[in-house]
């Protein structure tokens, strides 16, 4: 059997890593890219990269490394992002900010599969975009964040109509509020969300779920949004195209 190849983009930690570990579980040789390279992902991987995809020229790099190490690529999981806390409102965020987060979110994106795209439809293969629940639910404190997310699913819907007939899927997969870094780390969005409310981390995590309205009562693991992608990029639901699959803890209220 031909063993098949996966990119994870953002595979250090949170998402990006159980992803990675899922993948590798299935049989995948995954690479693995982010700016630093974990011990976790390093042992989680078959290969990594790193890389700073928020570049012009990243990207093309990453893709390149890859089919060196690992052959074509069969599955491209564009996990990649990042969010800021806009605490002070629309009018504090600048050119640059607004610049920043699109080209991580969106940009960096669109140039991966871009370089990627000869490859996918050789191996006639699937890309997963992690996008947002934030794309259809905006809220102020993302606002940036959110439209570029916005962008991305919107793009990838009509990427899957291009590439559908050409035998490659594509879907989103939208979580919300995860139990990951960038919640948890003391210089993260959840501590930057916790100062503007004159909390401890500790606190404003602790009635945030309620706050948010997360049905479940508790942040996602990034296990369950693993799980999710990995069901996308193993092929055995291939009418699954085109698709925004949201994980988010019932959060959105709107069907
Ligand atoms: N956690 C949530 O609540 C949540 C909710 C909705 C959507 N999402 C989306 O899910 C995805 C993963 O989120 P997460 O919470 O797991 O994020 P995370 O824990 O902050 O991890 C982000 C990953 O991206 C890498 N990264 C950041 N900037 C990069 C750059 N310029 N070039 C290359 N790699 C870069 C990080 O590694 P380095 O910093 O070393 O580069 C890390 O591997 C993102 O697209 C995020 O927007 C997350």
């Amino acid at each position: 059997m031909t063993v098949k190849t996966a990119v994870v983009t953002g595979a250090s930690k949170g998402i990006g890593l159980a992803v990675t570990r899922a993948l590798e579980e299935d049989g995948f040789k995954v690479v693995g890219a982010a700016r630093t390279i974990t011990p976790e992902l390093k042992e989680a991987a078959s290969l990594t990269v790193s890389v700073d995809l928020s570049t012009p020229e990243g990207p093309a790099e990453l893709i390149r490394q890859a089919q060196e190490g690992v052959g074509a690529i069969d599955v491209l999981v564009n996990n990649v992002g990042a969010f800021s806390p806009r605490t002070s409102g629309f009018a504090a965020i600048d050119d640059a900010e607004w610049q920043s987060t699109f080209e991580l979110n969106f940009f960096g994106v669109v140039r991966t599969i871009r370089a990627a795209l000869p490859q996918l439809i050789e191996r006639q293969g699937a890309i997963v975009n992690v996008s947002s629940a934030r794309a259809r639910g905006p809220q102020p404190p993302t606002v940036d964040y959110g439209a570029a997310k916005a962008a991305l699913t919107n793009f990838s819907k009509a990427l899957s109509m291009e590439l559908g007939p050409k035998g490659v899927r594509v879907n989103t997969v939208s979580p919300g509020p995860t139990r990951t870094p960038a919640w948890l780390d003391s210089d993260g969005f959840g501590a930057g969300l916790a100062a503007a409310s004159g909390k401890s981390l500790e606190e404003f995590l602790e009635g945030f779920p309620a706050a948010a309205g997360l049905t479940t009562g508790r942040l996602t693991e990034p296990e369950e949004v693993a799980e999710v992608v990995r069901m996308l990029a193993n092929g055995r639901t291939r009418a699954l195209n085109g698709a925004d699959l949201v994980v988010d803890g019932g959060q959105l209220k709107t069907v």
